[in-house]
């Protein structure tokens, strides 16, 4: 009889997706992986089905050929992905509905389809892939950051729902990774002149960042803590940006932490805006080394 714990991963046939889904196989797991249109001579580590996560029926086809093939389905990774760039101004509802339909209706459909047998089984793990941009919201990436703020309330709510039935929910936000991503995000339509040097700015910097993003085998590696955890935590950062805004967000005053933003996308010159503050923080500064003396001369 095969034991192996059976692994469905939405979204194997690039970049993230695909990574896991190599690792799993490597470390002895059944791996499903998914695709909307596989390639018939495509070579994969792992078992590769059809699926596109925006259809109710595929979604429950998918289900149902991992329960016919495997038995069981021990765990399901959402990680199906998509991303759209523009102004809010500049991108049309249908474009913004259809990156929820992905980004998070679609990791909804896939968790309706699997929990009735998770529940059946009295175990099961649920993994949403989610981003450093599901922590905060990236001017020219509002419709990605809200659909990712989405699934990690949604992720957050199910965690509470499914615990009694022995069924884990985490939630991995990874920061800029090599991929796929770029290449197959939808730009804006309109193209509004009031938005093009900062939008200019923001996808060129988006784009070279995944370029030059880490391997996403370190979310890998990731998943795979997860996996062999007694106790996984419910969310778990990958990669630089994403540990830097985890630990920075919950202790810096927004007002700062959108400074932040600006200088490290190139919205705002950081030398220009240290040169205005600088007067201001140097008497900070002096003031502070003052009273202190005066406080010391008092004690
Ligand atoms: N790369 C990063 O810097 C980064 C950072 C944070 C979070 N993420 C998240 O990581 C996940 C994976 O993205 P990636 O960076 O690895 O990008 P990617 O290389 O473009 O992979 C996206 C995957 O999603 C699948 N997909 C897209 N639309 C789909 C749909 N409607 N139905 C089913 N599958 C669909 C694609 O498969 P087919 O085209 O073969 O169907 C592909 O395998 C996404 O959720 C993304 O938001 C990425």
């Amino acid at each position: 009889m095969d034991d192996r714990q059976v692994v469905l991963i939405t979204g194997a046939s690039s970049g993230i997706g695909r990574a896991i889904a190599d690792l799993l196989s490597r470390q002895g797991y059944r791996v499903f992986g998914t695709s909307r249109r596989p390639a018939p001579d495509a070579r994969f580590d792992f078992e590769m089905l059809e699926l596109d996560v925006t259809s109710d029926e595929s979604a429950s086809r998918c289900v149902n050929a991992v329960l016919e093939r495997a038995g069981r389905l021990d765990v399901l990774i959402n990680n199906a992905g998509m991303s759209v760039s523009g102004a809010i101004e500049e991108i049309e509802l249908d474009t913004a509905r259809e990156l929820f339909e992905t980004n998070f209706f679609g990791a909804v459909r896939m968790v309706k389809a699997a929990l009735p047998h998770m529940r059946a089984q009295g175990r099961g793990h649920i993994i949403n892939i989610s981003s450093a941009l599901g922590q905060m919201g990236m001017p020219f990436e509002a419709y990605y950051s809200a659909s990712k703020h989405a699934l990690e309330a949604f992720s957050e709510a199910l965690w509470h729902e499914v615990r009694p039935f022995n069924i884990r929910v985490s939630v991995v936000g990874p920061g800029f990774m090599r991929s796929n991503l770029r290449q197959a995000a939808r730009r804006a339509a309109i193209r509004l002149p009031a938005y093009d040097a900062a939008r200019r700015q923001i996808e060129a910097e988006f784009d070279r960042r995944v370029e030059n993003g880490a391997d996403p085998a370190i979310v890998a590696r990731a998943v795979l803590r997860l996996l062999r955890s007694d106790a996984p935590p419910f969310r778990t950062p990958v990669g630089l940006e994403a540990v830097v805004v985890a630990v920075t967000r919950p202790v810096t005053p927004p007002g700062l932490f959108a400074k932040g933003v600006r200088w490290v996308m190139g919205l705002d010159d950081w030398r220009r805006d240290a040169l205005r503050i600088a007067p201001a923080a140097g008497a900070g500064l002096a003031l502070l080394a003052l009273f202190a003396r005066w406080r010391s001369r008092q004690g």
